[in-house]
């Protein structure tokens, strides 16, 4: 299996990916568009050919990124694609010097293992709820807010500016 950024060649791919989990209400669906113009921002898992995983690093400020469309196709699951894919996305944080990065989600215990903290929705800047009100669950966002801290976090500092 290759981890990598994406390609224009991955996008239809990707695209069904995300869908088939969106169909089920465990994330936000996104448009072929949508997924060209932050093209940039997404890595895949290929085997044989075939996207098996995607994942989007979405930088929202100089501290924060948000990880976001993570998807792995169901026949492959359990098998660590979901972890390498959030590996190489923290790393990306990591080089462009982000301090923290945030996971919207249900999947608590997959994030827990990546060592991502559990924290309160209201600590969260403003400007990460900007996509929310897409989402037909905004008066009632159950997923817990998650966030890995990378070796750029300094706790006053972050707290000084929060
Ligand atoms: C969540 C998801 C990305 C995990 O991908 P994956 O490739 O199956 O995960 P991995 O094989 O890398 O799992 C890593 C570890 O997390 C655990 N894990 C994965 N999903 C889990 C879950 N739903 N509940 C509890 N543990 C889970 C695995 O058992 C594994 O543990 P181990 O290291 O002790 O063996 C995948 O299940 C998925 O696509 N889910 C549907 C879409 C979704 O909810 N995306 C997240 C949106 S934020």
């Amino acid at each position: 299996m290759d981890i990598r950024k994406a390609t224009s060649a991955d996008v239809e791919d990707m695209q069904r990916l995300i869908q088939h989990f969106a169909d089920m209400g465990l994330m936000l669906p996104r448009t072929i568009k949508s997924l060209c113009e932050h093209l940039q921002c997404f890595t895949v898992a290929v085997e044989d050919g075939r996207v098996i995983g995607v994942g989007g690093l979405h930088v929202l400020w100089t501290d924060l990124a948000e990880i976001r469309s993570l998807a792995v196709s169901p026949e492959a699951h359990g098998k660590g694609v979901g972890s390498q894919i959030v590996k190489a996305l923290l790393k990306e944080a990591e080089d462009l010097g982000i301090a923290q990065v945030l996971s919207l989600t249900y999947q608590t215990r997959f994030f827990e293992k990546l060592n991502f903290h559990v924290v309160r929705k209201e600590t969260l800047p403003h400007k990460v709820w900007k996509d929310c009100i897409y989402c037909n669950k905004f008066y009632h966002c159950d997923e817990v807010a998650m966030v890995y801290y990378t070796r750029h976090f300094q706790p006053l500092k972050q707290a000084k500016e929060a």
